[in-house]
């Protein structure tokens, strides 16, 4: 994870990096730290905390045009001064800030480096005094080039040189590293948000490259030296509005937004009542004998109703995999599967791994994604944007909704059946509405009940059992109730002995085929002491349940019932004064394995 910002140019280096690394303080906020240069030496400011504090700590006295910066969320080594970037070489003479992991670190240090100092138990300090330690016997670029050839991980570095320091070195392998160039100079970030609002041209930096960077001059090498031209593309910074308007939080705004971005799919994917989806696309899932998509979080939650579109539209044979547990496991594959891909990001390194030991069986890959410029979307043969616009909150929540109209979208397309998607979708949408302005009384009142539990559970069953999990993932992750989701049948075998004196237990219950059956099973947490909540569909209500969601077609009902729930969430985190948009121990982008 982490967030890196380098820029070299005629501005003011300082603020540039800072308004970045607050950019990219939803890749990890434990510590953060720059480099900047002060006539012909860089000076490093750098502690725990976030950037709101590091502001305070950098020194504004001089005036400086070249950078590096970071924003860390910590993998190796605890939350500390030490720890946090930029790291320096022994010698002093080579600075450096690094997103990824390095595996190899231990042995490089005893292999190369048994005579070095070590000041933190990060494994980027070794890669620091690596580079230091082939510059004794090389030019700085072939220092660099070397170490990267025994570096085994992931990273993205950018290295500034006391003795040449009019240069930034950036070097990347699997870390995304993007690069922007405005009139006036060169910004290197991790995600394009970071980017000075100038910056009017960019380009995705390939993994095993290193970029020689001068004001207005950018040389990129393969790890032989040899040169290899950029290829530019325009950017307009306006699609990346990450402000926060009259909101407190990005959470709240991002759930406020999710009617916008429903109508926005709407317009992208449909002519008239027909879906327009890249003919290639429909005939690669067509022939192909099971789809199998792969995730992590949010993401996964979301790709469980993709695999109810595709084998009720479709029937075609849907699983859904954890990424991380497929880049262990080799499950046995049938001869013609597909495999779609869902992240918010685009650079969740779990699915990044699945999906290039995919591709290279020959497998045909989809992504569906917020991020079209983004890794996955990269090694993907197709690309479906969800158009949520930048998400920010470190709790996914228009991207979950999102991807599902993307999915049921794409199921229609394939399916070639006459359905009422675009009505039932532009239906949600207004539901969303009424949900926000409403139902927001309601939630409130049930979040006050809850704050301050010890445990609550989610059930349901079928499509509300997922929904329950994506709902009890946004309460666990920013209110820090220890909180899970379970098929209202499988409560009694086991986790029922969980319940005490006024456990809450929320039923989530939108389908005609279940709706008794939960209530049954709610009624047996309450006989023994669970307080029952129940956030019910209308035409399927008692009089009696906590939030009655007005009606939409019963197989989008995840896209209204967790927006209940993500607010719901908002409101817990709310009460009990909690960090809401960046809770602890998270981060967004999870570019580590
Ligand atoms: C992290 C985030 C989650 C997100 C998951 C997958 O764990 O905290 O909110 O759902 O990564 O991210 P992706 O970008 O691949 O959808």
């Amino acid at each position: 994870m982490c967030g890196i910002v380098g820029y070299i140019g005629v501005k003011d280096a300082r603020s540039i990096i800072l308004e970045g690394l607050k950019a990219l303080e939803y890749r990890g906020y434990d510590s953060s730290g720059l480099a900047l240069l002060d006539k012909n030496e860089f000076k490093i400011y750098k502690d725990k905390g976030r950037i709101a504090h590091l502001c305070e700590i950098t020194d504004y006295s001089f005036e400086t045009h070249v950078g590096i910066g970071h924003t860390r969320w910590a993998t190796h080594g605890m939350v500390n001064y030490d720890n946090s970037h930029p790291h320096i070489s022994n010698n002093k003479r080579f600075i450096l800030v690094h997103n990824g992991i390095i595996e190899n670190y231990r042995k490089l240090k005893i292999d190369y480096l048994s005579d070095y100092n070590f000041y933190s138990e990060t494994d980027s300090e070794v890669i620091v005094n690596l580079i230091e330690f082939y510059s004794k016997k090389m030019c700085t670029d072939s220092a660099i080039r070397k170490a990267m050839s025994k570096l085994e991980g992931s990273y993205a570095l950018l290295i500034v040189d006391n003795e040449n320091p009019d240069v930034i070195y950036c070097v990347k392998n699997k870390t995304p590293l993007i690069l922007g160039m405005s009139n006036d100079g060169v910004t290197i970030a991790s995600d394009i948000i970071a980017f000075p609002k100038d910056v009017n041209k960019y380009f995705i930096f390939e993994d095993q490259r290193i970029a020689i960077i001068k004001q207005n001059d950018v040389k990129i090498m393969d790890l032989m030296g040899f040169e290899i031209k950029p290829e530019f593309k325009d950017l307009k910074l306006d699609e990346y509005n990450i402000s926060k308007g009259n909101y407190d939080h990005y959470m709240l705004k991002e759930i406020e937004e999710q009617p916008d971005v429903i109508r926005r799919i709407i317009t992208k994917y449909f002519d008239d009542d027909n879906a327009v989806i890249d003919y290639k696309l429909i005939d690669a899932i067509n022939n192909s004998d099971k789809i199998n998509f792969v995730a992590c979080g949010t993401s996964l939650y979301a790709s469980f109703m993709g695999k109810y579109f595709f084998e009720k539209l479709c029937g075609i044979p849907t699983e859904c995999f954890v990424a991380s547990e497929l880049v262990y496991s080799n499950p046995l594959m049938t001869k013609k599967p597909i495999f779609i891909f869902v992240s918010q990001s685009g650079e969740t390194l779990d699915c990044i791994t699945v999906m290039k030991k995919y591709k290279q069986q020959g497998f045909k890959i989809i992504s569906i994604t917020n991020s079209v410029e983004s890794t996955m979307a990269h090694y993907s043969d197709f690309v479906l944007d969800i158009c949520a616009n930048t998400e920010i909150s470190v709790a996914s929540t228009k991207s979950y909704t999102a991807s599902i109209a993307v999915m049921s979208i794409l199921a229609k397309a394939v399916s070639n059946k006459k359905t009422n998607l675009k009505n039932n979708l532009n239906r949600v949408s207004q539901v969303i509405e009424d949900i926000i302005v409403d139902l927001k009384p309601l939630v409130k009142d049930m979040a006050k009940k809850i704050q301050n539990s010890k445990a609550i559970f989610y059930i349901g069953r079928g499509i509300d059992y997922w929904a329950g999990d994506e709902a009890a993932l946004k309460l666990k992750e920013i209110s820090y109730i220890n909180t899970d989701s379970y098929s209202s049948g499988e409560l009694k075998h086991g986790t029922i002995a969980l319940i005490e004196d006024g456990t809450p237990v929320i039923a989530i219950i939108t389908q005609e085929g279940t709706n008794s059956i939960i209530r049954s099973n709610l009624a047996e947490a309450e006989a023994r002491g669970a307080k029952g909540y129940v956030i019910s569909l209308e035409s399927l209500a008692y009089s009696k349940d906590d939030i009655i969601i007005p009606n939409v077609a019963h197989y989008l009902t995840p896209m209204v019932s967790v927006v209940v729930c993500q607010m719901l969430a908002y409101y817990v985190a709310l009460y009990k004064n909690n960090d809401i948009d960046k809770p602890k121990n998270l981060a967004k982008s999870v570019t580590v394995e």
